[in-house]
């Protein structure tokens, strides 16, 4: 990709000169929607992202080639208008976020392409954000921690693409570490690595072809019901500011006042908070039948209770159970996308092929089966 990405820079823009940055999409092992709910998660980055080329141009003009869309756009560094196309909201949002955040940028040549298959649920537009963020950031001098920058690729989401997204994302896309998964504490952006080698295990997505479209979509409902049912309980308890405050008892306290519903994603979200400390536990133990346990349990209260599965996700949960995998569920947001799967490495043919056969004759649609590395986060390349 790296190659492409620096030929089609000089085709366009006739020169060797500029640097190359690579930022990564990411999975989640546990701790799904709890982000927003200053809880705990476990993602890790992948090795599959966003290539970038960049250069400064010596003029207030941005100039930024999508390769994989075929299309230029091109806008005034300072105080310009959204542009048109959708994929661009990431790169403008990064723009105008970091002058928001004190950044000083001048304009730039850029070409970019991506690898992380879209609407997968595997965060290509955090890739995208955390490439340009880190790449800008380096290039311009600009100073920014990368906690800020992290911070940008968010607000660029909530500002300028319309989904009141958590932290988790972008964090994992720059701080993602080779082998390892990442416990965020997302109340106070706090991180610890964990070693990720589960020995005997593969870990497969199954992409299930569901379109996954956060914007516009239910996900910021979630976000509200959460919400709902925090200013109900703070009205006990004031040190109660985000769910993963609150516990099961508080909960209870306000069944009779909050929607059946707002207490079922409730209910989802403190019951996720104690299966990732579960989870991270067994872990250390090398005990992955554990792991394996709460991760499906994970897949049963996203589909049961925050009600974010799909019968294609569901199906493809029932199946990896039925052939003895050891867990799955949904990962990311929901909606659509793919199951991980963490999987005997003596099972893993038999799934996969069952997979295949049983997923198409029932949806007569072709799965798609992403081995994934867990891998580093944003960098530069040379
Ligand atoms: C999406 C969001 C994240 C997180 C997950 C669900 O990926 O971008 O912030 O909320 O959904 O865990």
């Amino acid at each position: 990709m790296k190659q492409r990405v620096e030929a089609k820079f000089k085709e366009i823009f006739g020169t060797d000169e500029g640097a190359v940055y690579a930022s990564p999409g990411r999975v989640n092992l546990i701790g799904e929607h709890t982000d927003y709910n200053g809880g705990f998660v476990l993602p890790g980055a992948i090795d599959k992202g966003v290539v970038l080329k960049i250069r400064p141009n010596g003029t207030d003009k941005a100039n930024i080639y999508a390769i994989d869309m075929d299309q230029m756009v091109t806008y005034p560094v300072i105080e310009s208008e959204k542009p048109a196309p959708g994929w661009s909201h990431y790169v403008y949002g990064v723009n105008c976020e970091m002058q928001k955040a004190g950044a000083e940028l001048k304009g730039y040549d850029a070409v970019f392409a991506g690898d992380v298959p879209l609407g997968a649920g595997l965060s290509s537009s955090a890739a995208l954000e955390s490439a340009f963020a880190f790449a800008l950031n380096d290039m311009f001098n600009c100073g920014l921690d990368k906690k800020v920058l992290v911070k940008v690729g968010q607000m660029t989401e909530h500002n300028y693409c319309g989904t009141k997204c958590g932290i988790m994302d972008q964090f994992a896309s720059v701080f993602g570490k080779e082998g390892c998964l990442i416990k965020l504490d997302c109340s106070t952006m706090d991180y610890e690595y964990i070693p990720f080698h589960p020995k005997g295990y593969r870990v497969v997505l199954i992409d299930s072809k569901v379109k996954h479209e956060l914007v516009d979509s239910p996900y910021n409902r979630r976000r509200e019901s959460c919400e709902r049912v925090v200013a109900e309980i703070a009205k006990n308890h004031p040190q109660v500011k985000l769910l993963a405050d609150a516990d099961f008892a508080m909960l209870e306290e306000v069944k009779g006042d909050v929607s059946q519903e707002d207490y079922m994603r409730a209910t989802y979200v403190i019951g996720e908070n104690s299966r990732l400390a579960t989870t991270c536990k067994a872990l250390q133990e090398d005990d992955y039948d554990t792991v394996g346990k709460m991760v499906f349990e994970t897949h049963n209260g996203l589909s049961k209770l925050y009600e974010v599965s799909t019968p294609e996700l569901d199906f493809l949960n029932e199946l990896a159970k039925s052939v003895g995998v050891t867990g799955s569920r949904i990962m990311g947001g929901g909606f659509g996308g793919c199951t991980i799967n963490i999987v005997k490495d003596e099972l893993y043919d038999t799934f996969i092929n069952e997979v295949y056969k049983q997923y198409e004759a029932k949806f007569a649609v072709k799965p798609a089966v992403y081995d994934v590395k867990i891998s580093d986060g944003a960098r530069k390349l040379n």
